[in-house]
């Protein structure tokens, strides 16, 4: 009997919510997502056949609503707390103590810690396991009523899983967008010439408070549940992180992060932990949540006005602060790009003292609205250089300079350029530059490439300074008495360094490759060009086409490639290199495969195979599978459903084929191509 269209709804919702669960709360996906996608849309077919079997916690209705013109306001039935904060272990041990104090206990007392994420405290509340509405915090006693937002967030449950949850369950949570969401959402700005997110809190506030919920579903936004609101019909467990792996159970993400932790020592051990973990999370934390784990002594603890006595946030130094931009200078990198630095007045920022912060490139200065001696507002989020992140403009004073891009650099004298189309600007000196030259010697000298230890960064730039090494060929040329004399420099260091450099001549051909510092040309691309060349001389002798010809290479890199291998001056510090003596071990040049240099584009749905087989296959002969069509592509292979890249492919006259010629061209790839 074949199902009836309700039947098939109702189950096709709760294998998508399942798939969601199991994606994005418990990080294990049993699907494929092109799988996924076809329950999906065979979800929406039949809710548009059957427009009276759409129901609001269907996995189909996120968004959709119609743009609001303001926010409703909503009363908090339970109020939305604040923490107390500690910012020294002096304070957490001093907020323990009164809890010991209140209960009249010496028992080390169970704590629940979690991360304290740097988002929008929100508050979902679940009629029935259905979704109702969602607030912000706002006073705490009225916030905002965003539910048309919320449901946007794909982590968020429209409908509770499993049984056992109370018929009214508020679950409160924070907000958030992980730091790799903001950069490319603020990467996309900037090319849109946009504005720019601040930080990660502020582009997740700015998103939920946005009017139109499509605007807010293009967001990158997660949450977190970290507590109740009001609860009522039926009963829960009797300590906050039992609470939690229940939320969990329901759909709802908590913090991977969260411990359970037994008297002082152990809180305190993971707060060293958590700080260690800080810079590798994938979003910001501000510090950490302390909360006494059983609700009984809770209760018992109370309130002080609006925070609890039962738990305490424990902050981590804070990553943004104030100070003062002394001047910019102008640093010159290895291909003699110009990047302004910041001098400011030093600041204790993150855990460190800064006194210098990147300004990346004169656009960044133009956006910023930057001028000497304004105040700003600086950043350093973990290992992450430090950024300048906006101007309080209110305080420029009235002696404010203007920050100018130099005409010469500043360390040889030669013009500099400013590329229209690219925001970078570079000393045109080349190699007579001396601070390209230090550069290049200092990326020559680099572990990843020639491996020659003792030379590092300070012992560069003293051999440039004092005349002896301008060209990389002329490391192989010291003498111990050249390096003997140099500052801080004794005999049996200066003997170190030549072995270290009479070692460095055993090679591999990727290696010095890479460490030539060609333009785009990195690891990846170095070890390509060798394995695709096999020899030096081979490499040499390649024109464009046999370049391109290289997986990885594409116009930019090739053309830069070609400009490097063409200047006689690179010739001859290449010979020069390889007549010192410096020699690696023969490569044996993979077979070459049918579908070499070929690209292709897989789209629309396939019977025989999915769509990751059917790309595994085609690179094993050599093809490059891109996700993309455009003026390159080779041939576009289109199943069922395809959409605008078939529509695209037909635009700029690409060749298309169905399934049954994707398995022509797996069976016998030279025939196919052939008859292409
Ligand atoms: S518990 C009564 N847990 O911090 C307890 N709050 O400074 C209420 N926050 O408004 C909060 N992560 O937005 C709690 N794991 C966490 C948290 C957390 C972030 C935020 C929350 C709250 C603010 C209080």
């Amino acid at each position: 009997m074949a199902a009836s269209p309700s039947n098939e709804i109702d189950a096709l919702k709760s294998a998508i919510r399942e798939h969601n669960h199991r994606y994005y709360v418990l990080d294990e996906p049993s699907i494929t997502d092109s799988e996924y996608d076809r329950l999906f849309q065979r979800l929406q077919a039949l809710e548009a056949q059957y427009p009276e079997l759409k129901t609001p916690d269907s996995p189909t209705q996120r968004v959709g609503a119609a743009p609001l013109s303001a926010f409703a306001q909503v009363r908090h039935s339970v109020p939305m707390l604040s923490l107390d904060n500690a910012f020294a272990e002096d304070d957490f041990v001093a907020f323990d103590r009164r809890a010991h104090e209140r209960l009249k206990s010496d028992a080390p007392l169970q704590y629940a810690c979690e991360p304290k994420l740097d988002g929008i405290a929100v508050s979902l509340r679940y009629e029935h396991g259905v979704l109702v509405s969602a607030a912000t915090r706002g006073d705490g006693t009225t916030g905002e009523d965003i539910t048309v937002n919320v449901r946007t967030i794909p982590s968020v449950p429209l409908a509770l899983m499993g049984k056992g949850w109370p018929a009214v369950l508020e679950v409160r949570g924070e907000v958030f967008m992980p730091k790799a969401g903001f950069e490319a959402l603020n990467a996309k700005a900037r090319q849109n010439g946009d504005k720019v997110f601040v930080n990660p809190r502020n582009a997740a506030a700015g998103s939920l408070r946005q009017l139109d919920s499509r605007i807010t579903a293009q967001r990158p936004l997660d949450w977190y549940a970290y507590g109740l609101g009001s609860i009522e019909g039926g009963t829960l467990p009797d300590t906050h992180s039992e609470v939690m792996q229940a939320l969990r159970g329901w759909g709802c993400p908590v913090n991977p992060e969260a411990v359970v932790a037994n008297g002082l020592e152990d809180c305190h051990r993971y707060y060293q932990r958590m700080q260690e973990r800080r810079a590798q999370l994938p979003y910001d934390i501000d510090g950490l949540v302390f909360k006494v784990n059983r609700f009984d002594l809770q209760e018992r603890l109370g309130f002080v006005s609006r925070a609890p006595r039962w738990a305490i946030a424990w902050k981590f130094p804070a990553q943004e602060e104030m100070t003062r931009l002394l001047d910019v200078e102008f640093q010159v990198g290895r291909t003699g790009a110009l990047t302004p630095v910041a001098r400011l007045e030093p600041v204790f920022v993150g855990g460190v003292t800064i006194s210098n912060a990147t300004l990346h490139n004169m656009d960044e200065i133009g956006r910023l609205g930057l001028c000497c001696g304004d105040t700003v507002i600086v950043r350093r989020a973990g290992d992450v250089i430090p950024q300048v992140v906006s101007v309080v403009t209110e305080r420029r004073p009235a002696d404010a300079r203007a920050i100018v891009l130099p005409a010469y650099c500043p360390v040889c004298g030669s013009p500099v350029e400013r590329d229209p189309e690219q925001a970078v600007a570079r000393c045109m000196g080349g190699l007579v530059c001396a601070a390209q030259q230090k550069e290049a010697i200092k990326h020559f000298a680099a572990r990843r490439a020639m491996d020659i230890e003792g030379l590092g960064s300070k012992l560069v730039d003293q051999l440039v300074d004092a005349g002896l090494v301008r060209h990389l060929p002329d490391l192989y040329r010291l003498q111990l008495q050249d390096l003997a004399e140099l500052d801080r420099m004794g005999e049996k260091s200066a003997l170190n360094v030549l072995q270290a450099i009479e070692a460095s001549k055993a090679t591999t051909l990727p290696r010095f490759l890479f460490a030539l510092g060609i333009r785009e040309v990195g690891e990846a691309t170095a070890r390509a060009l060798a394995h695709h060349f096999g020899s030096l001389e081979a490499l040499l002798a390649a024109d464009e086409q046999r370049l391109q010809a290289v997986p990885d290479v594409g116009p930019v890199v090739a053309s830069h490639l070609l400009a490097f291998l063409n200047d006689e001056r690179n010739r001859l510090i290449i010979k020069d290199l390889v007549d010192s003596g410096i020699h690696w071990p023969a490569i044996e040049v993979a077979a070459s495969k049918p579908l070499d240099g070929k690209t292709l584009v897989l789209t629309g749905t396939l019977e025989s195979m999915t769509r990751d087989e059917a790309k595994e296959q085609l690179q094993g002969l050599g093809a490059k599978v891109s996700g993309s069509v455009s003026a390159k592509t080779d041939l576009v292979i289109a199943g069922p459903g395809a959409g605008s890249k078939l529509a695209k492919a037909e635009a700029l006259a690409v060749p298309v084929v169905d399934e049954k010629g994707l398995q022509d061209l797996l069976a016998d790839p030279a025939a196919f191509l052939a008859r292409l």
